[in-house]
């Protein structure tokens, strides 16, 4: 596979053409930010972290029976995937208080929650990614109410699987932040990453982090946490 021109730099990734009109070529970036860009840094070996993390989540979810966008692991840092158009909506599925629901809602951090709940954002940064209903889902028309169904299905599905996964490891899956795409035949797929700048994840019997939280609240080594996650994933150590 050929890398071809640049497409689009975001804030973790940067994501290339290929000689293949349907698949892209993603290059993860150490950057870090959080608070909508607020806070920044470069995180040496964060690209790979989370390049590694998702490629095995992607391809134990595929093995699974669910569809992705993942197509390969190229690198420590690349990886190819399907193109989509995506859908400018993050899904969060929280499974225990924490974040911005813990603060908006005046809940303590950790609570457990009877039954997963599945909220949209709507992914503007000019608006600082707005928590938005249904209702507003259709006014600003970003996606169909049967595609917010599915949606909805889709994200308790991962959820559901993603919890399995992490137990297995000792982790416990607090909360986490889905994206979709469109293919051209206008199906639904589960793109973007999953990692832990995208997920919180706590030790089961600690509840010592191991995800972005460590940067955004200074708890401590980011890339440490990151690396724990991948190791206890069976994934490698940095061969640098
Ligand atoms: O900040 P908040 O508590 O709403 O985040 C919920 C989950 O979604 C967290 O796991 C967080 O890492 C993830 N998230 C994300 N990207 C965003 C917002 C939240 O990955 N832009």
């Amino acid at each position: 596979m050929e890398k071809r021109e640049l497409l689009y730099e975001g804030k973790a990734k940067k994501i290339y053409r290929t000689d293949n009109e349907s698949i892209l070529w993603v290059s993860y970036k150490d950057d870090a930010t959080a608070f909508n860009g607020e806070k920044k840094a470069q995180l040496e070996g964060k690209a790979r972290l989370n390049n590694e993390i998702t490629s095995l989540i992607f391809k134990h979810l595929e093995a699974e029976g669910l569809e992705t966008h993942f197509v390969e692991r190229l690198s420590e840092t690349d990886q190819l995937v399907r193109k989509v158009d995506i859908v400018p909506l993050e899904v969060v599925v929280r499974n225990q208080v924490a974040g911005s629901m813990a603060k908006r809602l005046g809940l303590e951090e950790g609570l457990k929650l009877a039954r997963p709940v599945v909220e949209f954002y709507y992914k503007d940064d000019a608006l600082g990614d707005p928590l938005i209903t249904e209702d507003h889902i259709a006014i600003l028309a970003a996606a169909t109410p049967e595609e917010v169904d599915q949606l909805k299905l889709m994200a308790r599905k991962v959820n559901e699987h993603l919890q399995k996964l992490f137990a297995t490891i000792d982790i416990k899956l607090i909360d986490f932040k889905l994206e979709f795409g469109r293919t051209e035949s206008g199906e639904l797929l589960l793109a973007d990453e999953i990692s832990p700048d995208t997920c919180r994840l706590w030790d089961m019997e600690t509840n010592e982090r191991f995800d972005k939280d460590l940067f955004r609240r200074n708890l401590g080594n980011l890339q440490a946490g990151y690396q724990e996650i991948l190791t206890r994933l069976g994934g490698p150590t940095c061969t640098k």
